[in-house]
């Protein structure tokens, strides 16, 4: 049968919204913003699982130490509290984080470091150095950026969050994310164990809006195809979302979720709120039901990217922990810890209540 001119361009619209098909499983690719994998799983730096914990009852805070905190705040923040003489609000910091954080995934990389790549010989020429420094610290955020969101997908970590989320027990899952940002994770999840919903929720307006409003409707999510186990590439647009504005303290849901998950929220309360934040975790998970959690690995590399960019980044409290102080903190609060390990920048853990 031959192709219409009409199926044609109904062809070339479907591909511009979809570009990828179960034909390019395998393939990988960079665009300006971010990078396309949809290689398989199991590669071997996909989810690492390095001295795993036999007994969690056996562990203590006396063998493994306390998280490390950072604490090089970003300006912007130190001139807010400069000026009006107190403490951010923790709302407020988190309100500069998106937008300072969303401005990378939103920059063409290579456009930006190359523009800040050209400020340096000017300002040195009229020696002007304060701007050259400045000029060379962008620069070299700019090239760190690139090794992480585009060469390495260490943020997003497709394949590491798809080991970490594999071999669930669930079909059309409810799920339930805190702190969603822009949502990645459940997308991923809902390619993974299609047909259920989702509810994000965030209590700044700006992730409904932008981080999550604005996720680019042609990535790919690598997941599987109901009807017959096989590998599947979904978009967002295929998948039943909701966005609930609100700070995850007043939320009055049942307990009507198959999965509760946080993708770097846990470490920003400090130990006295952590019951309170992980109870957060199993209060709307249904019996039976999963919480997973993912928080930042206690690396150099982790502690070198919050120095450089804590301009960008440090406007709230954040700690770096290892996998063990993430279990520890999940089975002193009534989880047990069905797996655990390392993906690219995170720890993660998927744990039941006990
Ligand atoms: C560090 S971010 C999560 C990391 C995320 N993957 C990203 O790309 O930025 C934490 C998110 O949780 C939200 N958040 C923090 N405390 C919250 C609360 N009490 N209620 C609702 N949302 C909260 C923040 O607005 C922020 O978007």
């Amino acid at each position: 049968m031959s192709l219409t001119h009409a199926d044609t361009a109904y062809a070339a619209v479907r591909d511009a919204h979809h570009p990828y098909t179960e034909a390019d499983l395998g393939h990988t690719e960079l665009t300006p913003t971010y990078r396309i994998d949809l290689r398989p799983t199991h590669t071997p730096d996909v989810f690492y699982q390095a001295n795993p914990v036999p007994d969690w009852g056996e562990l203590s805070w006396k063998q493994i130490g306390r998280p490390y905190r950072v604490e090089r705040w970003s300006n912007e923040k130190k001139q807010w509290e400069r000026e009006h003489d107190e403490e951010m609000p923790v709302k407020t910091s988190w309100e500069m984080f998106n937008r300072s954080f969303q401005r990378l995934f939103d920059s063409d990389v290579i456009a930006a470091r190359k523009a800040a790549l050209g400020k340096i010989a000017p300002a040195l020429g009229h020696l002007h150095l304060h701007d050259a420094w400045e000029a060379m610290e962008e620069t070299i955020q700019w090239m760190v950026w690139n090794k992480i969101q585009r060469i390495q997908d260490a943020v997003w970590d497709p394949r590491g969050k798809r080991a970490l989320f594999e071999g669930l027990d669930v079909k059309k899952p409810e799920i339930l994310f805190l702190g969603a940002a822009d949502g990645y994770e459940a997308m991923q999840l809902m390619a993974m164990y299609p047909g259920g919903h989702a509810v994000l929720v965030d209590y700044d307006d700006y992730c409904r809006t932008n981080r999550f409003g604005e996720f680019p409707a042609s990535y790919p999510f690598l997941g599987t195809n109901p009807a017959s186990g096989a590998a599947k590439v979904w978009y967002r647009d295929q998948m039943d979302i909701d966005f609930e504005v609100c700070d995850i303290r007043d939320l009055k849901y049942g307990k009507e979720f198959d999965l509760v998950v946080s993708i770097g929220l846990l470490e920003h309360f400090p130990d006295q709120y952590k019951p309170l934040a992980l109870d957060m975790h199993r209060r709307f998970l249904k019996p039976g039901g999963y919480a997973i959690i993912t928080t930042p690995r206690l690396q150099l590399q982790s502690k070198l990217f919050y120095t450089l960019f804590a301009d960008i980044m440090n406007f709230a409290y954040r700690e770096l922990m290892d996998v063990k102080h993430l279990g520890l903190y999940a089975y002193e609060n009534g989880f047990d810890i069905l797996s655990h390990g390392r993906i690219k920048a995170h720890n993660g853990l998927v744990a039941r209540v006990r």
